[in-house]
Order: structure tokens, then C-alpha cells, then sequence
């Protein structure tokens, strides 16, 4: 459990570069379709969607791990009273958790309507209000290393 622990921190941290990726793949998919008709098979926001989608599928589950083993999540779960006070356990137990399943929601409500819109350009407009709203919450939520208390490093060695 001592090296299991590094490991997911880790590659919760990693897979954040791929969230990234992805949504950024698929707003700018969006913009770039929404003057264009056709079926919504044909919508280029299909596969960014499906990179989005698995990789924020991907950090909830490393996440909620994170909430049942991390050494931080153990010490707030054990005096919450306590814990809300201190910045960082209320900012990853409670904000960052909480924000992010937001977004996943939200993300999840985009790709299923995408994939029922009429055409493409529906597809595209759809994708591009919830996909960049998800987006949003994800970059608010996420601990970057300019962040004082709850600072985290760009990218975490293992
Ligand atoms: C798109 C979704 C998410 C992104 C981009 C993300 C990103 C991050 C990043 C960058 C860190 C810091 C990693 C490090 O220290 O190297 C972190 C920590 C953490 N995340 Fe997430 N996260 C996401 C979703 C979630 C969810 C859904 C949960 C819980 C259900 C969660 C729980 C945690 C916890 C508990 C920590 C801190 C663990 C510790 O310090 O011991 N995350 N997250």
C-alpha cells in the first residue's frame, strides 16, 4: 500500500495532461465544425469526445481510490470538524472532488446530446457549450503549483 499510494498520485496527476488534451481537442474540433452540415456521424468532435470522456471517466476512479487510501484524505475523514478549517484537506476532499464530478456531469450530459443532435453543426454547438464549460471547472478545480496551500507540482516523479 506505501508504494501504491505514490503510484496513484501519480498517475492521477498524469492522466490530468490527457483531460486536458482531450478537451482542448474538442473545442477546437467544435469551433472549426460549426459552420459545416452533414450527418453527426460525420461531426469531427467524435473522437475527442470519446478521449475527453475516458479520461475524466479515468481520474473520478483514481480519485475516489485517492479518497479511501491518501494519507491527507485518512486524516480529514478522521476529524472532518477539524480538517474543514485546514485549507488543503477541505480543498481535496471536499472542492476539487465535488467540482470535478460537476464537470463529469456536465461533460457526460454534452456527449450524449451531441451524439442526438440533427447534424453536424448541432453536434458542434452542443460540444462546444458543454465540453467548454466542463473545461472551465476542470482548470478552476485543478491544484496547479501556483496555488499556494494547495500548490501541486506540473508533473509528479514516481
Ligand atoms: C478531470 C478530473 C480530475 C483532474 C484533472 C484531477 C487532477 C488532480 C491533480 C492534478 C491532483 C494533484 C496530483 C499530485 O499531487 O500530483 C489531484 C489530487 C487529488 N484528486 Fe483529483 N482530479 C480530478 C478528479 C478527481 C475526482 C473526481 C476526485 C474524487 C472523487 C479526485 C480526488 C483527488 C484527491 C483526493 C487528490 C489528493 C490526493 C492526495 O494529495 O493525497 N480528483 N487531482
Amino acid at each position: 500500500m506505501a508504494a501504491f499510494y505514490p503510484f496513484l498520485l501519480f498517475l492521477h496527476g498524469l492522466t490530468r495532461w490527457l483531460v486536458l488534451a482531450g478537451g482542448l481537442w474538442l473545442v477546437v474540433a467544435a469551433v472549426s465544425a460549426l459552420g459545416r452540415s452533414g450527418p453527426v456521424g460525420e461531426s469531427p468532435t467524435r473522437m475527442p469526445w470519446r478521449l475527453y470522456m475516458g479520461s475524466i471517466h479515468l481520474q473520478l476512479l483514481l480519485g475516489i481510490i485517492l479518497l479511501l487510501i491518501s494519507p491527507l484524505a485518512l486524516a480529514t475523514w478522521s476529524d472532518m470538524g477539524t480538517a474543514m478549517k485546514v485549507r488543503p484537506m477541505r480543498f481535496f476532499t471536499v472542492e476539487h472532488s465535488t467540482m470535478m464530478i460537476v464537470a463529469l456531469v456536465v461533460a457526460q450530459m454534452g456527449a450524449v446530446r451531441a451524439r442526438r443532435a440533427v447534424d453536424a453543426r448541432g453536434a458542434a454547438r452542443t460540444s462546444l457549450i458543454y465540453g467548454g464549460l466542463s473545461l472551465l471547472i476542470i482548470l478552476a478545480a485543478i491544484p496547479w503549483p501556483f496555488m499556494g496551500e494547495i500548490a501541486r507540482p506540473w508533473l509528479r516523479s514516481w
